[in-house]
């Protein structure tokens, strides 16, 4: 490669970028310098870029977008091809934030080698800078590692086994089950995680496994004292369609702004308010006057015309 065409130095205009991008070492040492990470979800173009120019670090695009923009149940039914459509979308948006991609139910829990190869195509053909695996998997942690793709681990309150789990519940509720959450989070950030998302835990384990780990923590509903936090973007700015869960803060109701301004439209086109005279185009001055003096020079014009 060309070290003259790395992104964000001074060549790489008119896409140059003024500020560093975000990668994995970054995050790690975003938590050494007790800098708290942000990061959301986003699934399409326009939310990306705004996300990304908001200055958010970590864009994940997560499998929840087979619930709240493909209208599923669950995360289970997104597929790999459906998740690379979403994050090559999202990769062009991005310029900061460092873009990580889920990995769908099924395309990571067959043989080591076709998780992988999995994984790659995620790098290769969608620009994922890491990608997100749910569950104590510390061998396959290893293996992407190993294979020069970043990972994120996802413990606690995994959505793709919400079957196992009988819904979705607050996980590592005794003792007993937070130690096993601690020696889980410890083997697969030695086995080469870059980050590990705390999901619905108590805030006491959260914490415990925060202090242990020298990688960062990112909770959604984990409480405050994880190293970054994560909502889903259709969460935080309310275009869901039932009540949020207790730790979703709702930033922006983007669902009424939406629906009004549909509202709105409707009702001009129904009383011809819209589109108005300026915001229509015109016919060249000459042009206009010609037609004008031999309206029917044109065959078929008669036609289009009112009786
Ligand atoms: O898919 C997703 O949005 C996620 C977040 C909840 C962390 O995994």
């Amino acid at each position: 490669m060309s070290f003259t065409q790395l992104p964000g130095s001074a060549s790489s205009s008119p896409a140059a970028t003024p500020f560093p991008k975000v990668t994995m070492p970054a995050l790690a040492e975003m938590k050494r310098q007790g800098k708290p990470i942000s990061a959301l979800t986003a699934y399409d173009y326009a939310t990306a870029r705004l996300v990304d120019e908001a200055g958010i670090d970590l864009v994940l695009v997560g499998d929840s977008l087979a619930m709240v923009v493909l209208g599923h149940e669950n995360t289970l039914a997104i597929t790999v091809d459906e998740m690379l459509h979403h994050t090559r979308a999202v990769r062009r948006a991005v310029r900061r934030a460092l873009v990580v991609a889920d990995m769908p139910f099924g395309s990571y829990h067959g043989p080591v080698a076709e998780s992988v190869a999995n994984a790659v195509r995620f790098v290769k053909e969608a620009g994922a800078e890491a990608v997100k695996i749910e569950g104590p998997r510390a061998s396959l942690v290893r293996a992407l590692t190993d294979a020069e793709i970043p990972v994120v681990g996802h413990l606690g309150l995994t959505p793709q086994s919400v079957h196992r789990m009988g819904g979705y519940r607050v996980q590592a509720r005794t003792a007993d089950a937070v130690q096993q959450l601690k020696a889980d989070a410890i083997a697969v950030a030695e086995a080469g995680a870059g980050a590990i998302v705390l999901e619905g835990v108590p805030r006491e384990a959260a914490a415990a496994i925060t202090a242990e780990l020298a990688i960062p923590t990112i909770g959604i509903g984990a409480g405050p004292d994880c190293d970054g936090q994560i909502l889903v973007f259709h969460d935080m700015v309310s275009l869901t369609f039932a009540p949020p869960a207790k730790f979703v803060r709702r930033y922006g109701d983007a669902g009424a702004l939406i629906r009004s301004a549909v509202e709105h439209y409707r009702e001009d086109v129904e009383h011809r308010a819209f589109p108005s005279d300026a915001e229509s185009y015109h016919l060249p001055e000459q042009a206009r006057q010609a037609l004008e003096a031999k309206p029917d020079a044109v065959p078929g014009v008669r036609v289009l015309r009112k009786a």
